[in-house]
């Protein structure tokens, strides 16, 4: 009795059921993971990129996950904001996400095709998510999930963008 007399103290009261808050927050636990894995590759190749085009790419890298760092801890606050506990270990990340990790030590060519695909796959999670967002009448975390496909598809269209001849 305590524990669902505390749970009733502290379940937030915002207008979305427990179930749809659950749902959404799973949604956006799946874009938290594939955003955490992208932010985690992006740095890798940041500090292991090699060959000619060096310096404009250990650049582009650092803007890109510059911007995922901070995009991670929003959408994991809005996990909490609906009541649910963030995800937050490699354990818990990979089962969760649908971001491959790299084989071996890939080209700078194959670094960059590699996080334009996966910039497109998160892109495609976050819109499965708006799904669940939206059924839920929940637009704080639509709005979030709009502006991470606007940026993803950007990163992605500037990395396409440099392996066209
Ligand atoms: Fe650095």
């Amino acid at each position: 009795m305590a524990t669902a007399t505390a749970t009733r103290r502290t379940a937030p009261d915002i207008g979305i059921g427990r179930e749809q808050r659950e749902r959404v927050a799973q949604a956006l636990a799946r874009v938290l993971a594939d955003t955490y894995t992208l932010y985690l590759q992006t740095h890798n190749f940041h500090w292991n990129v090699t060959g000619p085009q060096f310096a404009q790419l250990h650049a582009l890298f650092e803007t890109q996950y510059t911007e995922l760092a901070g995009a991670v801890d929003q959408i994991a606050e809005r996990i909490r904001s609906l009541g649910e506990r963030a995800p937050g270990s490699y354990r818990e990340f990979g089962k969760l996400t649908g971001i491959a990790e790299a084989e071996g030590e890939p080209a700078a060519d194959e670094m960059i095709a590699l996080l334009a695909k996966n910039n497109e796959a998160v892109s495609r999670s976050a819109r499965e998510a708006l799904a669940a967002a939206q059924a839920a009448d929940d637009e704080a975390s639509a709005d979030i999930l709009i502006q991470r496909m606007q940026q993803h598809e950007k990163n992605a269209w500037m990395l396409r963008s440099l392996l066209e001849r």
